[in-house]
């Protein structure tokens, strides 16, 4: 059903990706009118070509804002958002973004592109909610990790470090929430599965719901490098990626948080729920 408070239509930024799809699927199933934008969307827009950026902006009501990450490109697109006449903004940060110490190597010197965002966000004048989720599941079958779960040996650097998996689905839940009920404004909700899995615990997961065997086989730093370097990575992009899962490691990701059952008054997906629906899905077929 249409809700009274929406405002529409509603800019979907990132729609081709892993919450910005189902935030797109969600609206449309509740009858809303919406702009799913990107390079490859219906309504085509380009971070990096701002003359893309008035013509999906112009008559928007609210939108979902997943950031550029290589840049800190966020601000002006609110600013820019807000002139237009966007009322209500609902954006995708990140876990850690307060925290220095969760991954210094990016986050220390305070530069931070969601941060950025973030602050952008507030100081808007549009109504605004912030979700900072922390790994999402679907990293492990349609996103980064999936490769490594469908060969079924997963040599990862994640050392013992447990995860509190959040899926894409609560996440793209909570944002519909936040574009079309009130009661959000002003609200940052911090994003997590109901439970931190251990690797083990993770991956024996995944084989039950896929039937057939995903083994964990833990690898340091180095050998990461050396393994991604025989799959044709520069050693530089491979030790980038080693670095962005280093809160993983020094349990900085086994947090469990409230945003879920705060926003949507019910408790976080399981990560056996999202192992059943991926398998189902096919996307840990060989
Ligand atoms: N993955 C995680 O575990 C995790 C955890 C916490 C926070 N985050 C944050 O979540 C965000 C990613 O969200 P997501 O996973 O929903 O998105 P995503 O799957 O990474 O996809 C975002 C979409 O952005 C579009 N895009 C890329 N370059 C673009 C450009 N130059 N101009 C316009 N569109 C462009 C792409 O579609 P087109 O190819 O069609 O343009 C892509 O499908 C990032 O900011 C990340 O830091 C991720």
């Amino acid at each position: 059903m249409t809700s009274r408070n929406a405002r529409t239509p509603i800019l979907v930024v990132g729609a081709a990706g892993t919450t910005g799809r189902r935030v797109t699927r969600m609206l449309g199933e509740r009858g809303h009118e919406t702009r799913p934008a990107s390079r490859s969307s219906e309504w085509r827009f380009d971070w990096n070509d701002t003359d893309t950026w008035d013509r999906v902006l112009k008559g928007a009501g609210s939108m979902y804002l997943v950031q550029y990450d290589p840049e800190p490109l966020a601000p002006a697109f609110i600013e820019r958002a807000v002139e237009h006449g966007v009322e209500r903004v609902v954006l995708l940060s990140g876990r850690g973004i307060d925290d220095p110490d969760y991954l210094p190597e990016f986050f220390g010197n305070g530069e931070v592109t969601l941060g950025k965002g973030e602050e952008a966000v507030r100081a808007s004048g549009a109504e605004w909610t912030i979700l900072r989720p922390g790994w999402f599941a679907q990293n492990l079958g349609e996103g980064m990790f999936g490769e490594d779960v469908r060969s079924g040996r997963v040599a990862l650097p994640f050392g013992r470090g447990r995860v509190s998996w959040i899926d894409a689905e609560d996440i793209a839940a909570v944002a519909v929430a936040a574009l079309t009920e009130e009661g959000h404004h002003g609200r940052t909700y911090e994003l997590s599965g109901p439970a931190a899995l251990d690797p083990e615990e993770t991956f024996a997961e995944i084989s039950r719901a896929a039937g057939r065997s995903v083994e964990y086989a833990p690898v340091s730093v180095e050998e990461f490098v050396e393994l991604r370097v025989g799959r044709g990575w520069s050693a530089e992009d491979a030790r980038t990626f080693a670095t962005l899962l280093s809160p993983i490691r020094r349990g900085k990701d086994e947090a469990l948080s409230d945003g879920v059952r705060r926003a949507l008054g019910r408790e976080a997906r399981s990560f056996a729920e999202f192992a059943r629906d991926a398998a189902a899905s096919g996307v840990w077929k060989a």
